[in-house]
């Protein structure tokens, strides 16, 4: 009777208390919202760039390819800008940022899955900027597929090769970077391959030898199932509006400080991300052009004739002054000092090529058109056989994981709800997408390509 009684009395002093230590924390949520909204807000007004002078269509010293990750960009970037550029005026380690240096050498392109705060160590007023954007359901699908594809390859000799020595010898392979170098797959690969390492040692140590479903997107014996994927911390912070970050310049990879703070108020507190969205529309509309992955036949199109035929303009124009050499080999001297080995002499036989056909020709419209056409043909050729060859390394590495296998059917079983929850993690993206359509559709109206 007397506990009782106690407790009666000291219950509304709980209850006091307990309201106390609501208010307290509802005030620091607030207090955390109002840090937050600062900081993003600070950081918008900062990043709103200067209006542009000049005309954004005009290409200008270097090409600034922001490579988002599962876009396509690759076909662009080995079936254009290799055939383009010789290999002494592509910055060196573009993908690599820890020996990045712009300064250093005399380099025309870059092309990078670093982010726009690249942007603080390039001379901006003379950078042009292009970008490919994707469907952002379909750049989730993608990612977490090719981070199983790549996993699954280096799915061998746990114990006796380490990952760092699979990245030498993939380093070694590849003539420089390997996958394992790149953002954002230096944290996806090695993630996803512990993972599938430690699904097989369970089923081993169980015994277990059958698979109790069908759908590889939900297959949890072999891999990670997508819905664990893409709710994962990781995936938050790396995967998700992974474009509206990169183009924000705010990714886990930036190279300014503060845009971590931001980023996690970003993700903390959801209706942050319009100011962020702001910014990242206001960079697309600057931009020299941007591309759809899901109009790929119109978009290669159209950077061929808006980007292609003004980077041969352009290096013609750097090596006019040595016009009569074109076929002694040695007209690119000036641009390319290093250039006297036989493979940056095959690199740059597409450009000789292309040269000659911009030199023969005394209308500049005329002109341009017709190396369009040209780089449209050089590239056909150059996709279907780089795509051949991945699609041959896909294969065979999936077989690792089998009966998994990323096919269309698959796909087709994923269920609608998952589809939603891709949607919401990635409203930023959604948003962002639909206004590069806009973008993309003017760009088309205003060349009056296809
Ligand atoms: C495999 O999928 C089909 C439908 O696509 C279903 O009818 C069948 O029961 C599934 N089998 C297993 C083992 O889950
Ligand atoms: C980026 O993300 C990875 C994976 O979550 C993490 O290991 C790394 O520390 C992050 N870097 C920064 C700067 O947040
Ligand atoms: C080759 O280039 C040099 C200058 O680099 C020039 O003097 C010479 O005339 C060129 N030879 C031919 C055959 O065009
Ligand atoms: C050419 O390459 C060598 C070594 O790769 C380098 O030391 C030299 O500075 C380069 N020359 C120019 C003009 O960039
Ligand atoms: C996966 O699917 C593709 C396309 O349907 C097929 O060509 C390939 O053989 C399949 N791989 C395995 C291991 O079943």
């Amino acid at each position: 009777m007397r506990r009782l009684n106690l407790e009666l009395k000291l219950a509304p002093i709980l209850l006091l208390l307990i309201c106390a230590t609501i208010t307290t924390k509802a005030f620091a949520t607030e207090d955390g919202y109002k840090k937050c909204e600062l900081t993003v807000k600070k950081w918008a007004f900062s990043s709103h760039d200067s209006e542009i002078k000049d005309d954004k269509h005009a290409l200008r010293d270097l090409l600034f390819f922001l490579h988002v990750p599962r876009t396509g960009g690759r076909t662009y970037f080995h079936c254009f800008l290799k055939k383009l550029y010789a290999n002494a005026q592509e910055c060196p380690r573009s993908y690599d940022k820890l020996r990045f240096n712009p300064r250093k050498s005399n380099c025309r392109l870059l092309s990078t899955h670093d982010d726009y705060s690249m942007m603080v160590k390039l001379p901006k007023e003379q950078t042009s900027v292009v970008t490919i954007l994707r469907n952002p359901i379909d750049r989730v699908f993608s990612t977490y597929e090719f981070s199983v594809e790549v996993a699954a390859r280096f799915l061998i000799h746990r114990d006796l090769i380490s990952l760092s020595r699979m990245a030498k010898r993939a380093r070694m392979k590849a003539g420089g970077v390997s996958t394992l170098d790149i953002w954002p797959w230096k944290y996806l690969v090695p993630w996803m391959r512990e993972d599938l390492f430690a699904r097989r040692d369970d089923r081993i140590s169980k015994g277990q030898s059958y698979i109790t479903s069908n759908d590889s997107y939900d297959m949890e014996e072999i891999l990670m199932p997508l819905r664990d994927y893409i709710n994962d911390p990781i995936a938050r912070d790396i995967i998700h509006n992974g474009a509206t970050f990169q183009i924000a310049g705010l990714t886990n990879n930036s190279y300014i400080a503060e845009s971590h703070e931001v980023r996690h108020c970003v993700l903390k507190y959801q209706s942050l991300g319009q100011y962020v969205l702001e910014v990242v529309k206001k960079r697309l509309d600057s931009m020299l052009y941007v591309g759809l992955t899901e109009n790929h036949r119109e978009s290669a199109t159209l950077f061929a004739n808006l980007v292609g035929a003004q980077v041969v303009a352009q290096l013609t124009k750097s090596s006019s002054s040595s016009d009569s050499a074109i076929d002694n080999g040695s007209e690119q001297k000036s641009l390319l000092p290093n250039s006297t080995s036989d493979a940056n002499h095959q690199e740059n036989n597409a450009y000789r090529k292309l040269k000659k056909v911009s030199s023969a020709s005394k209308d500049e419209a005329a002109n341009i058109n017709m190396d369009a056409g040209k780089l449209m043909e050089a590239y056909e050729s150059c996709i279907s056989s780089l795509r051949s060859s991945q699609s041959e390394r896909r294969a065979k590495s999936l077989k690792r994981i089998s009966p998994a296998n990323f096919t269309k059917e698959a796909r087709r079983k994923v269920p609608e709800l998952l589809l939603q929850e891709i949607t919401s993690l990635n409203s930023l993206d959604m948003q962002l997408y639909s206004y590069a359509q806009d973008i993309f559709a003017k760009q088309q109206a205003e060349y009056h390509v296809l």
